[in-house]
């Protein structure tokens, strides 16, 4: 048996929150609400939102010895989530300058402070995390040479699933080991190129052309479209209609959902349709983590 169902490696920031009426462009100044200050970073909303929905997840992550970090680590620990391999100190934990409109929409800005500091060697003394989970997923926010690491410490069996996020050139190594690569319109067109065209179900076949066993573009409320490689299929997966709030952390909760039950031994389409669920329920409520359901507050499919 694995010993975790799933494992993160990636970001734990503290999101610094305001709310505005319209998002700022350049050169302007907006007025906005209090500042709230979340448990927030691509991997530590992964953790959260897994256990939150009952798997046996753990992270692999840095923080920083302050009061971000201990926010951070308290939060993982109230959603369930094994902590032995958050590392803490070396550097301040990292922050994400947030803004949020009235629509839920948001700007984020990171700061990337101790997941800066995730380094190939602290994968590799992690190995035994790495090869006991089931599934491995990460994300960008930490150094690129660490999920190059996480791709070579993966077990035998182990199921890698990948957000590119913040959108970076990946090494063909990476992109190989991806089941899924998961990621939003915007990512989608960066990794494919200024020349990329037609519709996102179109983009799919580009994607899975740069050498990805799977793959899952999230359209937010419009729901997602699935690929896999291997059987050559494309699916439309819908989302239940919900009133968004805030959609601060959905995509991490989606990708959550989605790599757990992969690992549970659902298909790309079933996974998702549970992942959609999960991410709109995500957005009807405040902030990252806090905005995460468990099984009973899931909308209907
Ligand atoms: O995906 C949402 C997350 O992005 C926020 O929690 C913020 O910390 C940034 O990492």
């Amino acid at each position: 048996m694995h010993v975790h169902e799933l494992l993160v490696v990636g970001s734990a920031n503290a999101d610094l929150v305001i709310g505005v009426e319209r998002r700022p462009s350049a050169g302007e100044t907006v007025l906005g609400s209090p500042l709230a200050v979340h448990p927030g970073g691509k991997g530590a909303n992964q953790a959260v939102a897994a256990a939150r929905l009952g798997a046996r997840t753990a992270l692999l992550a840095r923080v920083g010895d302050d009061e971000h970090g201990r926010l951070l680590l308290a939060s993982q620990r109230a959603a369930g989530v094994d902590v032995d391999g958050v590392l803490v100190g070396g550097a301040p934990t990292g922050v994400a300058l947030i803004t949020v409109d009235p629509s839920g929409d948001n700007s984020i800005v990171v700061s990337p402070g101790a997941n800066a500091l995730l380094s190939p060697a602290d994968v590799r003394a992690a190995a035994p995390l790495v090869r006991g989970a089931r599934v491995v997923s990460t994300q960008l926010e930490i150094p690129l040479d660490a999920v190059v690491e996480t791709v070579r410490t993966l077990g035998a069996e182990g199921r890698f699933v990948l957000n590119p996020s913040p959108p970076a050139a990946l090494p063909a190594e990476v992109l190989a080991a991806c089941d899924p690569l998961v990621l939003n319109e915007h990512e989608a067109r960066v990794l494919l190129g200024p020349s990329v065209s037609g519709e996102p179900r179109d983009w799919v076949l580009g994607l899975l052309s740069l050498g990805p066993r799977s793959v899952v573009v999230t359209l937010g409320s419009a729901g997602a479209i699935v690929a896999d490689g291997r059987a050559e299929v494309c699916v439309r997966v819908d989302s239940p209609r919900v009133t968004a709030v805030d959609t601060t952390g959905a995509g991490d909760a989606f990708t959550a959902a989605l790599a757990w039950r992969l690992g549970l031994g659902e298909d790309l389409a079933a996974a998702a349709g549970y992942a959609v669920r999960v991410g709109s329920a995500a957005v009807t409520r405040p902030g990252a983590q806090d905005s995460y359901p468990t099984p009973d507050q899931l909308p209907a499919a």
